[in-house]
């Protein structure tokens, strides 16, 4: 297949470039995975090797971890007993400070309750659950839910769903136990779900169908290029024989009833063991 391997290659890498493998940048974990905290917990802050945990509170700007709250190997930060003016805004940074991650707020309740939802922003549709937990009993309890300050509903299990999230949910998330208190607030932030091309590719959804459309299209126009070359090779091939024309016009006729690729080729093969 040496005449369409060029073409196929470079499909292949427009393909490739396009739905991109998005490099983000070197995102910050948090573990346990959750943006609220009781008193006292210890939080771990990773990054990846290069990168450093810096943090905006009320009590500093853009601190890093070895500026005194946490114990750091470099790349890794370590808050044994995280405090209430530990709550804000925390984030990955490259040594010479060029770029950023995104930012996480990270919150700690005070008092005996935590709402637990989801740390990085939701893709738009997905659900999404909310969960409110209390320090005593560890099991859940009873809990309501609040959105922007306004009542929501009621987990009777602690726990809420959001389904099929849009932006329309996006906002300020608290909860409340009877007889113990309110969490902190969240933010729950939605992701558009983008609908293009090169992503639809890369996660073939319910609008599959129109994936093979720019897939077919390319390997047609190349089939058609590749059977041109065949038909090219064929009339210099029967111009330098004629003796055997007739033989070759019988063939040519079965021809079109041929299809694919792979048909050609082997016809081309046979040719060329003829030609030898
Ligand atoms: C941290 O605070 C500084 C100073 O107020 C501000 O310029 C910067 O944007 C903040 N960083 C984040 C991630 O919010």
């Amino acid at each position: 297949m040496r005449p369409t391997s060029l073409p196929a290659s470079l499909f292949l890498a427009s393909l490739l470039s396009s739905t991109g493998v998005k490099v983000s940048p070197a995102a910050l974990t948090v573990s346990p995975s959750r943006s609220q905290f009781f008193k006292d917990e210890s939080v771990t802050l990773i990054c990846e090797v290069g990168w450093t945990v810096r943090r905006n509170t009320t009590k500093g700007t853009r601190t890093e971890c070895k500026d005194g709250w946490g114990t750091t190997d470099g790349s890794t930060c370590n808050i044994p007993y995280i405090l209430q003016h530990d709550t804000g805004l925390y984030w990955c940074e490259s040594m010479s400070g060029s770029s950023s991650s995104s930012s996480i707020q990270l919150s700690v309740s005070g008092g005996s309750v935590i709402l637990q939802s989801p740390v990085l922003p939701v893709m738009e549709g997905d659900d999404v659950t909310l969960s409110c937990r209390a320090k005593n009993p560890t099991h859940n309890l009873p809990a309501a839910f609040y959105k922007d300050g306004s009542f929501i509903g009621d987990g009777p299990s602690g726990h809420m769903t959001l389904l099929h999230v849009s932006s329309s949910d996006e906002g300020l998330y608290k909860c409340n136990v009877k007889g113990h208190g309110e969490s902190p607030s969240s933010r729950i932030s939605v992701k558009e779900k983008l609908t293009n091309i090169s992503d639809s590719t890369v996660t073939p959804g319910p609008g599959s169908s129109s994936v093979s459309l720019p897939v077919l299209l390319p390997s047609a126009s190349l089939c058609v290029l590749f059977f041109l070359f065949l038909l090219v090779q064929l009339v210099v091939y029967l111009y330098s024989k004629p003796k055997v024309m007739k033989e070759e016009e019988e063939r040519m006729t079965s021809l079109p009833e041929t299809s694919g690729c792979s048909r050609g080729n082997r016809r081309k093969a046979n040719q060329e063991q003829e030609m030898l």
